[in-house]
C-alpha cells in the first residue's frame, strides 16, 4: 500500500479546508478506504472534531495532529504512506506558514477550496501561483489540483465571483460542489462526517465530490451496494 497524498489547502481563513478535509476524509473511509488525516493547523480543529466520537463511533478515518512538528511533518508522513490507503493533509491559513508550500513537495494531488466571494477569488491567485511554482520544482513528478466550489449559495454576487475565477483560474474547477448547510457543521459536534445522518442532500453532496476527487486521485472506491427492496 502506498498512500496518496492530498494537501487540502488555500491561505485564506475560513474557506472551509478542515471541512472538506473531513468530510471527504470521513466520507472515503466510511467507503472502505484506510484514510490518515494530518492536522497541520494549530487551531488543531480536525483533531478536536474526531475527538467529540465516541468509542463505539469512531470518526471513520485516523487523525493525528502533526502540527507542533511545523514543516518537519513531512518525514512523519513518509513513514505512515504504506500504512494508508489516502493521507489528507489539513494546512493552516496563514500566508507565512512555511506548511503548505511543504505540504506541496511530497502531495500528488492539491485541492483549494474556495467560496465564490471576491476576497476568495482574489486570495487563490496566492495558492494558484504556489501549484505553479511547486510543479517547477517537482518537474519529473505529477501534482494535480483543482479548485473546490464550497460554501454555495444562491445570489448575484455568488455567480460573478463564480464567472471571474473560472475566467482568470489556470488550475480546473471541480464539477462536484459544496453548498452552505447546516449538517456540515453539525458534524463536529458528534465527530462524524455526513454520511452517518443518514440520506441527505448534504450526504450526496460530499460523496459526489469524495467521487469525482477519488477519479483525480487515482483512488480506487467501490460504490456502495444498492440497499436492499
Ligand atoms: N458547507 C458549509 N456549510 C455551512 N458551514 C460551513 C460549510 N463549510 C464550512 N462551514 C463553516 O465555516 C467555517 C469555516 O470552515 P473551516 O473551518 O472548514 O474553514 P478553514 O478554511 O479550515 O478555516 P481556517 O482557515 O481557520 O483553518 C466553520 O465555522 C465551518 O463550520
Ligand atoms: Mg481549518
Amino acid at each position: 500500500m502506498t498512500a496518496k497524498i492530498v494537501t487540502i489547502f488555500n491561505q485564506k481563513g475560513g474557506c472551509a479546508k478542515t471541512m472538506t478535509t473531513m468530510q471527504v476524509g470521513g466520507t472515503w473511509g466510511m467507503l472502505g478506504l484506510k484514510v490518515c488525516i494530518i492536522d497541520m493547523d494549530p487551531q488543531n480543529t480536525a483533531k478536536l472534531w474526531s475527538l467529540q466520537a465516541t468509542a463505539e463511533a469512531p470518526f471513520p478515518a485516523e487523525v493525528l495532529n502533526f502540527a507542533p512538528l511545523g514543516k518537519n511533518f513531512i518525514h512523519k508522513v513518509e513513514q505512515l504512506v504504506d500504512k494508508y490507503d489516502v493521507i489528507l493533509v489539513d494546512c493552516p491559513p496563514a500566508i507565512e506558514s512555511p506548511v503548505p508550500w511543504t505540504s506541496l513537495l511530497i502531495a500528488d494531488y492539491a485541492v483549494i477550496p474556495v467560496i465564490p466571494v471576491l476576497d476568495n477569488v482574489w486570495a487563490s491567485k496566492i495558492a494558484e501561483d504556489l501549484i505553479i511554482k511547486a510543479r517547477d520544482e517537482r518537474p519529473n513528478e505529477v501534482l494535480g489540483a483543482t479548485y473546490l466550489l464550497s460554501v454555495m449559495r444562491k445570489g448575484k454576487v455568488f455567480d460573478t465571483c463564480l464567472d471571474s475565477l473560472k475566467e482568470d483560474s489556470k488550475l480546473p474547477i471541480m464539477s462536484s460542489k459544496v453548498g452552505m448547510r447546516n449538517a456540515y457543521p453539525e458534524c463536529q459536534a458528534y465527530g462524524c462526517s455526513v454520511g452517518a445522518f443518514g440520506a441527505s442532500v448534504a450526504k450526496n453532496e460530499i460523496e459526489a465530490v469524495a467521487y469525482e476527487l477519488a477519479n483525480q486521485v487515482g483512488l480506487n472506491l467501490k460504490k456502495p451496494k444498492a440497499a436492499k427492496k
